[in-house]
């Protein structure tokens, strides 16, 4: 299949033209950008140099099967509609198509104009999503892909009250995108690690939204982000009370029900394997890393993810062989960690 690769430039989308170019069954043809730019500047395959690079106003007199949209939300709104009235696929990595019941206003800022689409957009939160339907996936949030699949298992299974949740997770820098701003600067980052968004952050309703598809259960939690001074990766913990007589048995129970068969999470008592509790370990994979413990009725649950890969690209990548009736993991199961 064609892809192309829109906002090909930003950190999210030289992740994704870098996992396309070596993925067996697509073909990354174009990508572009506001301006001049060439991939092989940016990535030494050898491919890179046959990938042509076109500014924006070239989008659509260069459709391809599947076009990737790594570009801001409000973006994403604009070109969705048009792209799927020309019958091509897009596979959304913005937030513009994730909230079903939610106020875009309120948690994003704009009114959403494409109330249609939105309705029929498919959220990819992988291994969660069924089988590819219609024309657009939205891609999911990279804090809300690593809270919801440690969250899922635990509600699913009835192991904690929908009420009772405390969420603290950090983010790496990269998070924000490339796009310069002071909050970013190395001197205002290195050794702090703040606190931003307290209860507002945009991915909240998200994983509200993607857990109650998956478990019937609508979560209320306490929700912090920070800022960690670290180019990528996400640490989320989470912190519950599970139900009397819950054990860690029907802890591991979950998990193991719910990951056993999709290889791209690792998951384990934090005691027993303590490397599932490291960024570097897990920052440069497709992975997920879910550890647990349990101390009374208290639960913890730790979730890391590298926010470029699983928390975009390579959950895009995911999506893309789902559309591709492809084995979920192709292309990106090799990916080791950057340590
Ligand atoms: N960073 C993450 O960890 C992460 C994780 C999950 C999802 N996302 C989402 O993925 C998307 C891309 O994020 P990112 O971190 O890669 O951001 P980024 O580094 O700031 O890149 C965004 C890209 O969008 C392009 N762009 C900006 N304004 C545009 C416009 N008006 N028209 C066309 N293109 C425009 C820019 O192109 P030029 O460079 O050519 O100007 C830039 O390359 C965002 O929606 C973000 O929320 C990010």
């Amino acid at each position: 299949m064609t892809c192309s690769i829109v906002g090909a430039r930003g950190y999210v989308g030289l992740e994704l033209a870098r996992l396309l170019l070596h993925h067996p069954r697509a073909a990354l043809t174009h990508c572009f950008a506001t301006s001049e730019f060439k991939l092989a500047n940016y990535l030494s395959s050898k491919n890179a140099t046959r990938v042509e690079c076109l500014p924006d106003s070239e989008i659509f007199n260069y459709l391809t099967d599947v076009v990737f949209l790594a570009t801001p939300a409000e973006v994403s709104l604009q070109l969705v509609p048009k792209i799927i009235a020309q019958g091509k696929k897009v596979i959304d990595l913005s937030g513009a198509f994730r909230l079903k019941k939610n106020d875009y206003l309120a948690w994003y800022g704009f009114e959403h104009t494409e109330k249609k689409i939105l309705a029929k957009a498919q959220y990819g939160l992988s291994p969660w999503a069924g089988p590819s339907t219609g024309m657009l996936i939205a891609n999911p949030g990279c804090y809300a892909t690593a809270i919801t699949l440690a969250l899922i298992p635990a509600l699913k299974n009835g192991l904690i009250n929908e009420n009772n949740i405390v969420i603290d997770a950090k983010s790496g820098t990269t998070g924000a995108g490339k796009k310069a701003s002071e909050n970013l600067l190395f001197t205002e980052v290195d050794g702090e690690c703040l606190p931003y968004k307290v209860g507002r952050h945009q991915h909240y309703p998200e994983i509200v939204e993607a857990i109650e598809v998956v478990t019937n259960k609508k979560i209320e939690a306490h929700m912090t982000t920070s800022l960690l001074p670290v180019r990528r990766g996400i640490i989320a913990g989470i912190y519950s009370q599970l139900h009397n007589k819950k054990t860690i048995k029907d802890v591991e129970a979950a998990f193991a029900e719910a990951y056993r068969e999709y290889s791209l999470i690792s998951y384990g008592n934090l005691e027993a394997s303590p490397k599932l509790l490291s960024l570097k370990n897990v920052v440069g994979t497709a992975r997920a890393h879910i550890s647990y413990k349990v101390d009374g009725q208290k639960l913890y649950l730790f979730s890391c993810i590298d926010n470029l890969l699983k928390g975009a690209a390579s959950q895009a990548i995911e999506n893309f062989n789902r559309i591709s009736d492809l084995p979920i993991s192709t292309g990106v199961s090799h990916l080791e960690a950057l340590t």
